[in-house]
């Protein structure tokens, strides 16, 4: 409907990563040649990594395409995955026979293939996309690969490509030999107002329009409700709003313990107060003091108990009275 509305050829905003609608900001191309660099001189480990959104996959495409001739280029879509499968999944897209029984037997071929594309000239490039994936044996086993090596110098390039996290995951002692070894690494930012614009009308031209669809107003609507939103932001509206849902919960239920808490603290270290009034009221019998005494616990817990659940249904859409 739209389509024909906007004198569009075709839809400008599908969801999965089509080439033809690539747009290459500053940072991407910031990116894009220093990743080429890495992988041209040879660098052996490269990193990018960037929040979800942020162009990685798109970069990668624009890789392959740029250093397509001069190297083979083996691309893992996700590396959550066993060792086998993944010794598999290289034999595939390399086309080793893949009848090997074991990884002894596919590393001897995988090292053939590497020096025949050395001695080729043809550089190898493996990139792992969502490399935050990565569990920590199949980290150190790909970190392996990259042993194999003619004189000293460098065959096989690995090209990390994951979210921010993925630096965590490399800064944990037991990453350190792969993080040592990471020689180009790029941090992809999310992109800020002008560039949205920018990225938007882009898009909007290759869907085959000039017009300006989109106001100032419409773009700024996108950029602050976009995914690629700064992690403080993300953080701060999403993950401790819904931290708060249990935190409530749980404050409720500890005032039940503080108050009966509070008799023996009061009992024991001496402190004159609300509970060491109940507990002399035991001691003499004086019931009316206790039961006041037990109907205001009561009711103060009830009514806080009540008070949370109210607040969740604040907090928390998908809770109802
Ligand atoms: N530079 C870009 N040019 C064109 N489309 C892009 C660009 N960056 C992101 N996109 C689009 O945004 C979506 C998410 O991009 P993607 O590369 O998958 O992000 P990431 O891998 O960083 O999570 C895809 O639909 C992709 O086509
Ligand atoms: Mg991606």
């Amino acid at each position: 409907m739209y389509r024909n509305h906007f004198e569009l050829t075709k839809k400008p905003f599908e969801i999965s990563p089509d080439p033809e609608f690539l747009w290459l900001g500053e940072k991407h191309r910031e990116g894009l040649a220093v990743l080429k660099y890495g992988i041209l001189e040879n660098k052996g480990f490269l990193l990018i990594t960037g929040e979800v959104g942020t162009g990685k996959t798109a970069l990668i495409r624009a890789i392959e395409r740029e250093v397509k001739a001069r190297a083979i280029i083996v691309t893992i879509p996700d590396p959550g995955m066993g060792l086998m499968d993944f010794y598999h999944f290289l034999a595939a897209e390399l086309n080793i026979e893949r009848d090997f029984r074991n990884k002894g037997e596919f590393l001897a071929r995988f090292k053939r293939l590497m020096l025949e594309a050395f001695s080729g000239y043809r550089r190898v490039l493996l990139i792992i996309d969502e490399s935050q994936r990565l569990n920590h044996e199949l980290l150190e086993k790909i970190r392996l690969l990259s042993n194999i090596d003619l004189e000293g110098k460098v065959v096989i390039n690995i090209f990390f490509v994951g979210q921010s996290e993925f630096r965590e995951i490399l800064a944990r002692e037991e990453n350190r030999a792969v993080r040592q070894r990471i020689t180009v690494s790029y941090h992809l930012p999310a992109l800020d107002e002008a560039e949205t614009a920018q990225y938007i009308r882009h898009r909007l031209r290759v869907a085959g329009t000039q017009r300006e669809i989109f106001t100032a107003p419409a773009v700024q609507a996108v950029h602050e409700s976009a995914k690629g939103l700064p992690r403080r932001r993300v953080l701060i509206r999403h993950a401790l709003k819904n931290a708060l849902t249990p935190t409530v919960t749980v404050a409720a239920i500890e005032t039940g313990t503080l108050l009966g808490g509070n008799m023996i603290v009061e009992t024991v270290f001496g402190w004159p107060g609300l509970g060491r009034l109940v507990v002399e009221g035991i001691f003499t019998r004086n019931y009316p003091l206790v039961q006041a005494a037990v109907l205001l616990y009561a009711v103060t817990y009830v009514l806080l108990n009540l008070l949370a659940d109210v607040l969740q249904t604040v907090l928390n859409p998908k809770v109802r009275l």
